[in-house]
């Protein structure tokens, strides 16, 4: 695909889409990560003489115009990041748009009203894709985290303008490529989560490309059943058995190593500072619940991983959001932090709480990379086409 560097952007209007979905309390941005990150792809584009008009979703407003998912309350955080004043349109087509774009000056930088706020931004509407193509000569795309979404602002501009990726693009595809793409080997997956249902597709295609699969969280204890182990009243799915039994089957056939817990941390009560025991993992009381692995499983694991090259981390090994039950996640990325730091392993994270979980840990700083992508990191690990990104690979100058 084409990037900033490949594009003539001098004098050009450029429509440059970016995901500003980003945690807003009280109007408040709480977490301007996100923000943060677009900041080079801006610059660049105005570096070369173009003028970038930023276009991104709020939330899930259904084509409708919702006053709380307005993009404007947006606008100051975008203009500390970006360190000058951003122009705000209230549409992202028709009259205020094209009045604003028709404003802008060279080093000037614009947002445009939220584009769900039309129907057509999902529909990917072709008469909607057009009005705001033609607001701009140019494309740039630098949301990888909504690039699972085959919607106007995300693909279907990439076929009316010439169009490239931006730097976050760029970093996140490459970061990607280096964690599960062409990686060094041996690499080692850690996958979490509360469900094993949810996470079937993404187990599948890992155990196809890694040599190590720890498997923690909620889902753990479905595969604890499947091998017989009783778990007490910890969250379980047990109609997933048989699928945990196949997917230990093709594991042993395949090469792959599968990690599970081999001590576990029980406690009644799901609470902070709640009475809890490390038991061996076949032990947990009737009455108990899993809620975390123990120290022995964690040892075993940062084994492991000084024997692997690059790990890629989705999910929280236990329910860290509460202490004492954030132990092996802490443990684990901590691991992960020193290898990283003394360059013995490529270390690439996404998904909200695995980067809420390595930010509690203080360690996010240390991997070699951390997705700004929930959904879309997810539906790449799954070895799925991303339709953001197919749309640049195939985009024309
Ligand atoms: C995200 O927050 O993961 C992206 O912005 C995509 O949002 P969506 O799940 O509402 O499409």
């Amino acid at each position: 695909f084409n990037t900033i560097d490949d594009m003539n952007l001098d004098g050009k209007v450029v429509l440059t889409r970016v995901d500003l979905n980003v945690p807003v309390d009280n109007d408040q941005v709480t977490d301007a990560t996100r923000i943060e990150k677009i900041v080079p792809t801006v610059k660049d584009i105005q570096a070369q003489g173009g003028i970038p008009v930023l276009l991104a979703h709020f939330d899930r407003p259904k084509g409708q115009r919702v006053e709380s998912m307005s993009l404007k309350q947006i606008v100051p955080a975008l203009e500390a990041a970006l360190g000058q004043e951003v122009k705000f349109g209230e549409d992202c087509i028709g009259g205020p748009a094209k009045r604003l774009v028709a404003s802008l000056n060279a080093g000037d930088v614009a947002l445009l009203e939220n584009t769900r706020f039309h129907e057509g931004e999902e529909s990917n509407d072709s008469t909607f894709t057009a009005s705001m193509a033609a607001l701009g000569s140019a494309y740039v795309n630098d949301a990888f985290s909504a690039a699972h979404r085959a919607h106007a602002s995300t693909e279907g501009l990439a076929r009316l303008l010439p169009a490239g990726a931006g730097r976050l693009m760029e970093a996140e595809l490459k970061a990607l490529d280096a964690a599960l793409g062409n990686p060094q080997r041996p690499v080692m997956a850690v996958v979490g989560g509360a469900k094993v249902s949810t996470k079937l597709d993404l187990l599948m295609n890992l155990l196809d490309r890694v040599e190590h699969l720890v498997i923690g969280g909620g889902m753990a204890n479905t595969f604890l059943v499947a091998k017989g182990i009783e778990v007490g009243k910890s969250l379980a799915e047990r109609d997933m058995a048989d699928t945990a039994r196949a997917i230990l089957a093709k594991a042993e056939k395949g090469g792959c190593v599968i990690h599970l817990p081999r001590d576990i941390v029980v406690a009644r009560e799901f609470k902070a500072g709640a009475d809890s025991q490390v038991l061996p993992v076949d032990q947990c009381p009737e009455d108990a619940m899993i809620l975390d692995a123990g120290p022995e499983t964690v040892e075993a694991l940062r084994e492991a991983m000084t024997r692997c090259r690059t790990l890629i981390w989705n999910g929280p090994m236990g329910a860290f959001e509460i202490e004492p039950f954030d132990r092996a996640t802490n443990a684990a990325a901590q691991a992960a932090a020193e290898l990283t730091r003394e360059d013995k392993l490529v270390s690439v994270a996404g998904g909200g709480d695995t980067v809420a979980a390595l930010n509690k840990a203080g360690v996010a700083g240390d991997f070699s990379f951390i997705s700004t992508a929930g959904g879309a990191f997810l539906e790449w690990m799954e070895g799925k086409d991303l339709p953001g990104v197919a749309a640049l690979e195939a985009a024309v100058l």
